[in-house]
């Protein structure tokens, strides 16, 4: 199906236009909201005028079989509500869905755009055009040349840097590093199937196993830019990232923000990065500068970056305090806080099948070929298992079939897994890091109310046609004969199974079917 046009729904200011205009030339679609108070109430009271659409029920019924999945309505007309600056924000962010994505992305929200690719496009360096998009907001269209970052707060002297500055060698060292980046939403789908949860505001995206990807990311260590600054002040303890794009959270506007501690800076794991595989970033991942935090949740990696804010303690921007929470399964709507889940930092060990898929239906000589990826966010993958029982028997999958090992990024593999039994199995995959994690078995185990890491053993359901056994041989050539194929499987035979004299025959061996006495 074809896309759904941006700009579809019929949306009426009410009273006169606001006018919040950029904060600079060349920074398109960039409002500040956190330096003025004042402003961020102004917005406040026009978003109380409107009495926005709820968003759709995708949990209790079936997932739209459209593509974009969702549209998001509700944050289109939040944008459409601000007045000029971000009115065709929905419209611009699509422009750079067509431009800067391949076609065939899996568009699971259209906007704030968020996409994974199609699941064979995991390679071990994902391609700029299949890596997965999560956007909370427009895309803002900042000139390299007009930019700037600042980096303010507990940091002896803070300092406005150029991108030019940046890139300069004889300032900053230049540092490529293989990062996985993964939202915590991956394989959000399946917790859904299992049980509905929370559908937030923004919408919790039905994200399949594609919302991961890797990259060769270029920049500076963000140790570097703070000794640029003078080094830290007494305190500083925590960095503030803020992000040039609008967000909302429940009546009220921010400019999106998280934080990450001190002490991942200072072991080199943050980069500030303006490359993706050797190309110039792309404005839909965050061009001109975005944060890159190894083996963080991808919410941190904060794209757009503008400011960065040495703190003292853990930010209260809402991205940070308000989500990203993992909950135990007691907690749900009727007793979760901010304060009572973990927030979600260092991501677990998980992994994914990639191919087959989930209900293929595959014709095979007694093996099938499988690959998949698997990540930790606190080593790297050591052990990758596959089991062709639901989890009962595990083979592992040889050291020479899995990807180079890097210390923050994934490990693609793949493996012939012997498979004799036909009918429909379970296929599942878990993956061990060097510290001995594994996943957890079921998706039961570790469903949370709003739904994020799903870090079980990823399963998927085939149906095995094993033509090394003499029967389904003689099956799959008869049908041959006859120009028919076995598949799909929910496709009546148009033969019969036996003749009568072929059925006589056999139930004579069998001695009939009832006993004789
Ligand atoms: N930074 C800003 N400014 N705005 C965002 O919406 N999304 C975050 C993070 N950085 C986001 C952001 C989330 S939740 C993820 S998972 C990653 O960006 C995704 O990065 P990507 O879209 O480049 O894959």
């Amino acid at each position: 199906m074809a896309p759904a046009e941006p700009n579809a729904n019929p949306f009426k200011i009410e009273g006169d236009e606001p006018n919040f205009p950029e904060e600079f030339p060349g920074w398109g679609g960039y409002i500040e909201w956190e330096k003025y108070p004042e402003k961020k109430k102004e917005a406040e009271a026009i978003l109380a005028k409107y009495d926005f659409p709820v968003p759709p029920e995708f949990q209790f019924a079936p997932l739209p079989d459209t593509n974009p999945v969702l549209e998001g309505v509700r944050w289109k007309y939040y944008h459409y509500a601000m007045g000029p600056t971000l009115k065709d924000l929905p419209d611009i962010s699509w422009k750079y869905v067509s431009k800067e994505k391949s076609p065939d992305m899996i568009h699971v929200l259209q906007f704030p755009y968020n996409g994974e690719p199609p699941r064979d496009r995991l390679t071990e360096i994902t391609d700029n055009k299949d890596h997965f998009v999560r956007n909370h907001g427009g895309i803002p269209e900042i000139n390299d040349d007009d930019f700037f970052l600042d980096i303010e707060g507990l940091v002896n002297t803070p300092k406005r840097v150029t991108l030019k500055e940046l890139q300069d060698e004889s300032i900053f060292s230049r540092q490529t590093r293989t990062v996985t980046l993964q939202c915590s939403g991956t394989r959000r789908i399946e917790q859904i199937h299992e049980y509905p949860g929370d559908g937030d505001e923004l919408i919790n995206a039905p994200w399949g196993e594609g919302a991961i990807g890797t990259a060769r990311w270029t920049g500076v260590s963000l140790k570097k830019v703070i000794k640029y600054c003078g080094g830290l002040k007494e305190g500083g303890k925590h960095v503030e990232f803020f992000g040039a794009d609008t967000y909302f959270k429940k009546g009220k506007v921010y400019n999106y923000g998280v934080s990450v501690p001190m002490r991942k800076v200072k072991v080199n794991e943050v980069l500030l990065a303006w490359e993706m595989n050797g190309e110039p970033l792309p404005k839909i991942h965050g061009a001109p500068l975005r944060a890159v935090v190894f083996g963080y949740i991808g919410a941190r990696s904060c794209k757009w970056l503008y400011r960065i804010n040495v703190i003292n303690d853990i930010s209260e921007a809402p991205v940070q305090m308000k989500e990203y929470i993992y909950y135990t399964p007691q907690i749900g709507k009727q007793n979760a806080m901010y304060s009572n889940g973990f927030s979600i930092q260092t991501m677990p060990v998980s992994s994914a099948i990639m191919t087959p898929l989930n209900h293929d239906q595959i014709i095979h000589d007694g093996k099938i070929h499988l690959t998949g990826w698997a990540y930790s966010g606190s080593g790297w993958p050591e052990r990758v298992e596959i089991s062709g029982d639901g989890g009962s028997i595990w083979y592992e999958v040889p050291y020479d079939q899995m990807s180079t090992k890097y210390f923050h990024a994934w490990r693609v593999w793949e493996y012939d897994l012997p498979v004799d039994a036909e009918g429909w199995l379970e296929f599942c995959v878990r993956t061990w890091d060097d510290a001995l994690n594994t996943q957890p078995t079921y998706v039961r185990s570790a469903w949370n109310w709003d739904l994020h890491v799903t870090s079980s053993c990823h399963r998927i359901k085939i149906y095995s046609i094993n033509r090394s056994r003499p029967a389904t041989a003689k099956r799959l050539q008869m049908l041959e004969s006859k120009g028919m194929s076995i598949l799909p499987i929910t496709r009546p035979l148009e033969i019969d199974l036996e003749t009568n004299e072929e059925y006589r025959e056999e139930m004579k061996k069998r001695q009939g079917r009832d006993p004789v006495e």
